[in-house]
């Protein structure tokens, strides 16, 4: 095996993230926020979500349709205010199983896609006819928004390429599905994105949440927008912070922006979230080794060599020789496994970064208040090293005020959002 040890030593020293160039980022991504929120050239897109955060008082009995990641998930949901909330049934299938079906890719139509969506919320449902549904669509796209209600797809990202939904005012799709189905008694009343939904669940069991995000297959953050100069009224604002444009590529991260299905777009995202963190170690790898191809790493894969806590790493050198079928020594698994740390940890004080400009962007100035943020996604929860390092980047970015910022796991956040955001619609 030939490790190219000086190129080893560049890559561990480019994905390293000083803390100067931390507040550099946090700086640059509050610019960002405020170009954007005034409708001027931007790479954060700050979609209005015409959501407000929940008063506690919502209840009923509402469906939620979760779609966003390569699950789909239809609930059906009993709010009873102040938090409480039950789940009479729950379905969720994948998108995509390999080799059976695969409505993700490029050659996947609308109305199969949505047929597949309208099949599980009947499945939901037991094809009952006789009760009216309101339904809440969680849809964790970039969405342009009207009202609660109408929200047409901007683009895909996450490597979603199903043809003639962009464009299209997506609950417009799923009202003609489950028409087709003869499900016209499922009415689908409101759009959120997820991170909108993480808020929303947030802000209905605790005070003083406002800022939601998803740290998953993809990367992104909402916060709730006071407009203090009165210009437009309070609204939760999705910025599609994935999308953010000022961060210092690696030359593995120009690569796979190259070779994804929509190069110069979400380069944040592709930094930073589990559907490409594999990949980044795959190039990374592949130079090492004098490679041309890279290899195919997933999080998952990331997240088992970083946890190999034995001695002598044999459950990180399984996986390595799998994937590239080489042999490594101890020495060489040490530094393979500190090049895997350093990725994921370079992933999480990107995301702190964002979350300071978020938190003085909302502090206008004035000093930095008490103040929970919700995060769901499975790279928070289960990646290892992740949530350490966003906690240790947000003390070396906030200084004191660090302890007035409390991160917690929201993961009920996209089912409940949807439900509260459907019941606050049909209270309209
Ligand atoms: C992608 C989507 C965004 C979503 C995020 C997390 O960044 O563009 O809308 O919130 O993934 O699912």
């Amino acid at each position: 095996m030939t490790m190219d040890k000086k190129k080893y030593d560049e890559a561990l020293a480019d994905f390293s993230i000083s803390d100067e160039e931390l507040q550099q980022i946090a700086a640059d991504f509050e610019a960002e926020m405020q170009a954007g929120l005034s409708g001027k050239d931007a790479t954060l897109r700050m979609l209005r979500s015409y959501a407000a955060l929940p008063t506690g008082k919502e209840i009923g009995d509402f469906l939620a349709l979760d779609f966003g990641g390569t699950n789909v998930r239809v609930l059906h949901i009993l709010l009873h205010g102040n938090g409480r909330y039950e789940v009479v049934k729950k379905t969720a299938k994948p998108l995509t199983e390999p080799g059976v079906y695969d409505y993700i890719c490029a050659e996947a139509t609308a109305e199969e896609m949505f047929d597949f969506l309208a099949e599980l919320i009947d499945e939901t449902i037991d094809s009952v006819r006789s009760t009216t549904f309101l339904l809440g669509h969680t849809f964790s796209f970039p969405s342009m928004q009207t009202d609660l209600y109408n929200a047409r797809l901007i683009t895909w990202t996450k490597e979603f390429a199903t043809q003639g939904v962009e464009g299209q005012v997506v609950n417009d799709l799923l009202k003609e599905a489950l028409a087709r189905r003869g499900a016209r008694n499922v009415i689908p009343v409101a759009v959120i994105n997820d991170t909108v939904a993480t808020l929303l669940a947030a802000a209905y069991k605790k005070p003083n949440a406002y800022i939601g995000s998803i740290y998953a297959t993809g990367q992104n953050t909402c916060y709730f927008e006071e407009f203090a100069d009165g210009s437009e009224p309070p609204t939760v604002i999705n910025m599609e912070s994935g999308g953010f444009g000022k961060l210092r590529p690696t030359k593995y991260d120009e690569r796979i922006d190259e070779t994804s299905e929509k190069p110069g777009a979400q380069r944040m995202e592709k930094m930073v979230s589990g559907r490409y963190l594999g990949e980044i170690y795959g190039h990374a790898l592949a130079d090492i080794l004098g490679r041309d191809k890279p290899f195919s790493f997933t999080s998952i894969d990331l997240s088992a060599i970083v946890a190999d806590a034995y001695l002598d790493r044999h459950e990180a050198a399984a996986i390595l020789e799998k994937k590239t079928g080489e042999k490594f020594n101890a020495l060489e698994l040490n530094l393979l496994q500190n090049l895997a740390g350093v990725i994921i940890a370079r992933s999480a004080r990107f995301v702190a970064a964002t979350f300071a400009g978020i938190v003085r962007h909302r502090a206008n100035g004035a000093a930095i208040k008490e103040q929970h943020i919700a995060i769901d996604g499975s790279v928070y929860e289960k990646m290892p090293l992740v949530a350490e390092n966003l906690k240790k980047a947000l003390d070396a970015l906030l200084g004191d005020d660090a302890a007035k910022i409390h991160i917690f796991l929201e993961n009920t956040g996209s089912a409940l959002g949807a439900a509260l955001a459907a019941a606050v619609s049909a209270a309209r």
